[in-house]
């Protein structure tokens, strides 16, 4: 059974599908693109990849074996932390677009803020890594343009030089991580928040609480925390190569938590996180 996803507009007019699918750690190949396909067939219509996963290839080919029009498809990349100036994200831009033999994004991120150094230094890059961006957006090139991983600190400077306002922040988003002065600043500001790692990498599947809490409504664990993701306002990316997982989480927006459950999935301590601090982080 096909499951019609609902979409969301952006700041700037464009709809995004309430759900996406993730493609990090999954290396390109048959396997990838059949995953894709069978997602494409059952209703997603939103692919999340970035040029650092290598495997834009092969979002390429279920594309192309899929019978949807391209006009349907909400088609993400990201831009990897080695192209910071304008040159270098107008090739990492079109290498993409090579990759996943397609004409336009329908969304390219800065795929981690630059935070080395003092800050009015990094301040000054991500800006002029933004210029690039507000260059392939103004050219038609990409229908919306965004970051990823910039908490409030990355974005308070970031949007006083900004022309165009980022439409989308992805973020490490889930129960036992909510980064909530970052999420509250976004929409604040109109920028749409999108959760990667919803289900903190599977790891909350198995969570005793959340399963608790699942319970109350037969709902499968992931299918509970994909629902809280749409109650906060903030788009989950889930990854699920399996078609029983994909499945089940197109049927995650049927139903809705009382609030005394989402108080309590608000809550939980720290739990499921990457370890993964855009201030900290190697790359
Ligand atoms: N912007 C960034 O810096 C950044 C960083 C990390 C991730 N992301 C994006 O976010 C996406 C999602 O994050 P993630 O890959 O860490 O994973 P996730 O969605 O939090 O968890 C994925 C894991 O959960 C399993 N799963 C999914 N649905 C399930 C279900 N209904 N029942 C049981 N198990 C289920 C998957 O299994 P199967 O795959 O075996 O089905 C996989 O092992 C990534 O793929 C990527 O596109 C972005």
């Amino acid at each position: 059974m096909k499951v019609k996803l609902g979409k969301i507009k952006l700041n700037n007019g464009v709809k995004i599908p309430s759900l996406g699918i993730g493609t990090w750690q999954i290396p390109s190949g048959e396997d990838l693109v059949k995953s894709l396909q069978n997602a494409i067939a059952l209703g997603y219509r939103y692919i999340d990849t970035a040029a650092i996963y290598e495997n834009e290839e092969s979002v390429a080919e279920a594309i192309r074996r899929s019978e949807v029009k391209r006009s349907e498809l909400f088609i993400s990349s990201k831009c990897w932390a080695a192209n910071r100036t304008y040159d270098s994200v107008m090739r990492a831009f079109e290498e993409s677009l090579r990759n996943l033999k397609l004409d336009y994004l329908d969304c390219y991120l800065i795929h981690w803020p630059y935070t080395k150094g003092e800050p009015l230094a990094w301040q000054s890059v991500n800006i002029g890594t933004w210029r690039a961006f507000e260059k392939l957006y103004e050219e038609g090139l990409v229908k919306a343009i965004g970051l990823s991983n910039f908490q409030m600190h990355h974005l308070v400077s970031f949007l006083a030089r900004a022309n165009v306002v980022p439409a989308v922040n992805q973020l490490e988003f889930h129960p036992g991580y909510t980064q909530r002065s970052a999420v509250a600043f976004c929409k604040k500001n109109g920028i749409m928040v999108e959760a990667w790692s919803p289900l903190g990498h599977g790891s909350l599947l198995s969570e005793p609480r959340i399963q608790e809490i699942a319970s109350h409504y037969e709902r499968p664990v992931a299918q509970v925390i994909l629902r809280w993701c749409r109650h906060h306002d903030v788009i989950p990316v889930t990854r699920a190569l399996l078609p029983e997982h994909q499945k089940e989480n197109l049927e995650s927006f049927d139903f809705e938590l009382t609030e005394d459950d989402i108080a309590q999935l608000d809550a939980l301590p720290v739990m499921g996180f990457s370890g993964l601090e855009p201030d900290h982080v190697s790359f």
